[in-house]
């Protein structure tokens, strides 16, 4: 059991590793995950992070659920926050994350996909929130974070009847943007999050911010939120840097500054 962290420049990836029992949460599992968003979150020289679980089988099967079977609602409770922690933790992480879901997202898993700010699939990956069959609503975003990606309508049909969309689907109704064949998942979450990573640090960052907003707050407080960073960015060296560059004709070198 363990949250492995491998670097491929200013990449990281994120591989949840628990294959005895398809990567599911368990307390050890997710405190771990957590400790990963933190200590990533603050390396200013990671610029983007794709999460993906070991093997081929799974992203994450969701939260343990022999673990969660013997709970009270305080341990619950508890159990829950510290998903949304994580969800939270991702969401005001400075670095885009990239879910590379690569085969059963499901329940939790699902819901760790949801707080990723992009998530693409392998041919084999199957997507769901059952958590209504075992006798529980969802518990770490799903209900709040599927409606917003995918429209109520779907997510009420995935959050009500628990039913497992295939990889085809779930790109059809914008879940995942792209599908891979298994072994190009991965790459192909790396080239993406490799392309970010080439971007302006401050640009992607504040960007991510904006984007954020925008469910959580009426349209005018967010269009003022994009008039001040896009203000902002002009006392950076990054805005120097990618605009000369363009008049030299050559690639930006961007700093973060
Ligand atoms: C604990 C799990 C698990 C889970 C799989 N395993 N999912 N253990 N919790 N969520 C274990 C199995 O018990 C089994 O262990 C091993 O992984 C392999 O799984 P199999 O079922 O034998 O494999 P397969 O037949 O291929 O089916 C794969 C599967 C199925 C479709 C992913 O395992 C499944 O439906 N799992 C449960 C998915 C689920 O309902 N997730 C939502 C959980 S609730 P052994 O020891 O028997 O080999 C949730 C709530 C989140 O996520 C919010 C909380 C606040």
């Amino acid at each position: 059991m363990a949250v492995h962290v491998e670097r491929d420049g200013a990449v990281a990836i994120v591989t949840m590793s628990r294959p005895e029992a398809m990567n599911a949460f368990n307390t050890e599992q997710l405190q771990a995950l957590l400790d990963r968003v933190r200590e990533l979150s603050s390396d200013s020289t990671v610029r983007a992070v794709v999460l993906t679980g070991e093997g081929k089988r799974a992203f994450a099967a969701g939260a343990d659920i022999s673990e969660m079977s013997s709970k009270g609602p305080a341990e619950a409770r508890r159990f829950g926050e510290l998903g949304h922690a994580i969800g939270r933790g991702i969401g005001s992480a400075p670095q885009p994350w990239i879910a590379a879901v690569n085969g059963y997202a499901l329940g939790g898993g699902c819901e760790m996909a949801l707080a990723c700010d992009i998530r693409v699939a392998s041919e084999n990956a199957q997507l769901g929130q059952p958590e209504v069959t075992l006798g529980i609503p969802a518990g770490w975003g799903g209900t709040q974070r599927l409606p917003r990606l995918v429209g109520p309508g779907i997510a009420a049909e995935m959050l009500l009847t628990g039913r497992r969309l295939k990889a085809d689907e779930a790109l059809r109704i914008g879940l995942v943007n792209a599908v891979y064949p298994s072994d190009e998942l991965l790459p192909n979450a790396t080239e993406m999050a490799q392309t970010i990573a080439n971007n302006s640090p401050a640009a992607v960052t504040a960007t991510k911010q904006a984007m954020r907003l925008a469910f959580d707050v009426p349209l005018a407080d967010g269009l003022t939120f994009e008039a001040q960073i896009f203000a902002l960015a002009f006392d950076t060296q990054d805005q120097k840097e990618g605009m000369t560059a363009f008049a030299e004709k050559r690639s930006a070198k961007f700093s973060g500054e």
